[in-house]
């Protein structure tokens, strides 16, 4: 087994997932972030990341020795008195000025260690950059005896520790195969398939696994909109698709449109990097525009279901929204289709009233609150509404006491957005159910 010195640089999903893994896994590691506060909560083993097993591995690497925390690159690097082997940076790249990944944290650590890296040790990127970064990297940090290697993450939020203790893959791109085994080795007890390749293919791999997935979507919310028309139900014909093993069964539920803090981003990305050397990448472009009228088809939907005409107002008219971060089993609200579909909504004039059981009502982000009054009670959120919307996937909205919502909306209507509720037991419940891409279904009268 090799045991390796290692520096995590960021503290955020992923870079608090790595070093805790990296842990788990037997290495000696160092978690660095700029906040002393989260770093003084993380010291006492206080997690604000919602993300099931991580607290206990933290609370365990501490409670070995593997696992410790330090404020800034530069004080990670002296806590391993000089002997970092490998440094991963783990630090934010948000979508900057036209879709560019904003790279100047990355800069901002490599001007920070530039100094003060062990001679030998190697620098990782595992956040999602765009192609040449690794290469842009290297020359920033100006270090001969340093090589940089592209080692990107593939972790969903909500599942990060089990995708990173079981992964599909592990890429690593460098231009020296030595420095390639060298982060390679980090990863043995796992038994992965490794890919190495340079960094610039390393780097393309993690860009054109999310299109890819951001593509698969777009075409199953295009799918489910044909279903509607044609008479089909989404929810046999995908069931059908995943079947075959050259398509699969994940990625094909139809919803209010794919967002979260990396889809987005890593989509617009691509797309200007694409625009940038002459390649006009329709097939993504149309991926992007899929998604965007998505949210705008919702509110379609919406009106329709409501008023009973393509045209009519929902001005004043009071929606329930259950469900508004970006996915289920996490807490994060980046880029949200179903904050999305709520501000279109607010814009035809109707009144939101909102719960998501991962949001309490007073910490709810201002980018919610000024949408939509939030409750922590999920039947307070449904009074007097004139239809309940299902945005985002909780597995416990199935399991609430819809005889009792029915009692107290002002018309029981559900408009399911994730295919998410059992029609039979809504209906029995007085309600009318309209999902995407099946027929809608009436309550059960009598
Ligand atoms: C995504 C990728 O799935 C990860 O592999 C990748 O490592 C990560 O980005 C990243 O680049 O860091 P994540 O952003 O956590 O992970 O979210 P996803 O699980 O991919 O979901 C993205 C969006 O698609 C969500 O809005 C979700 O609700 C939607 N979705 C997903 C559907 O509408 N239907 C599905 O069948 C699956």
């Amino acid at each position: 087994m090799f045991v390796r010195r290692v520096a995590v640089i960021g503290a955020g999903y992923v870079g608090l997932t790595t070093a805790a893994c990296l842990a788990s896994l037997g290495h000696n590691v160092v978690c660095a972030d700029l906040d002393p506060v989260k770093i003084e909560r993380l010291r006492r083993g206080e997690i604000d990341i919602m993300e099931p097993g991580l607290a206990d591995l933290v609370v365990e690497g501490a409670t070995s020795g593997r696992l410790e925390f330090a404020v800034g690159a530069a004080d990670a690097l002296r806590r391993q008195a000089g002997s970092t082997q490998v440094l991963f940076l783990c630090v934010p790249t948000p979508m900057g000025v036209g879709g560019v990944a904003d790279l100047s944290a990355v800069e901002s650590v490599i001007d920070e260690v530039r100094d003060v890296l062990p001679s030998g040790c190697v620098v990782v990127n595992k956040s999602t950059v765009p192609v040449g970064t690794a290469q842009r990297t290297a020359d920033l940090l100006g270090r001969e005896d340093i090589p940089v290697v592209s080692n990107p993450e593939f972790l969903s939020e909500g599942s990060c520790v089990r995708d990173f203790l079981n992964p599909d893959r592990i890429i690593v791109g460098a231009q020296s195969q030595d420095a390639a085994e060298r982060v390679a080795v980090l990863y043995a007890r796992l038994g992965a398939p490794t890919v190495l390749t340079d960094s610039a293919s390393a780097e393309m791999i993690k860009y054109a696994a999310n299109c890819f997935l951001a593509m698969k979507l777009s075409y199953v919310n295009a799918v489910a909109e044909l279903c509607e028309r044609l008479g089909a139900d989404v929810a046999d014909v995908t069931e059908g698709l995943g079947h075959d093993r050259r398509i699969g069964q994940a990625f094909l539920a139809p919803g209010p449109g794919w967002g979260g803090s990396c889809l987005p981003k890593d989509t617009h990305a691509l797309l200007q990097v694409a625009d940038s050397v002459d390649f006009e990448f329709r097939l993504l472009r149309a991926t992007i525009e899929t998604n965007v009228r998505q949210h705008q088809r919702m509110v379609d939907k919406v009106r329709l279901a409501v008023t009973g005409k393509r045209n009519g107002s929902l001005s004043r008219v009071r929606i329930a929204v259950l469900g508004f971060t970006f996915k289920a089993g996490t807490d994060d609200l980046r880029d949200s289709p179903a904050l999305a579909v709520a501000a279109l909504l607010r814009q035809a004039g109707a009144d939101l009233s909102a719960h998501d059981p991962a949001i309490a009502a007073d910490t709810c982000p201002p980018q919610a609150a000024a949408l939509m009054s939030v409750h922590d009670d999920p039947y307070v959120a449904v009074k007097d509404a004139e239809a309940v919307l299902v945005l985002t996937e909780w597995p416990q909205f199935r399991t609430l006491d819809w005889a009792q919502l029915a009692g107290s909306v002002r018309r029981p209507l559900v408009i399911d957005m994730r295919n998410l509720l059992d029609r039979d037991v809504v209906n029995r419940a007085g309600f009318s159910w309209v999902g995407l891409g099946r027929p809608p279904t009436d309550a059960v009268t009598g």
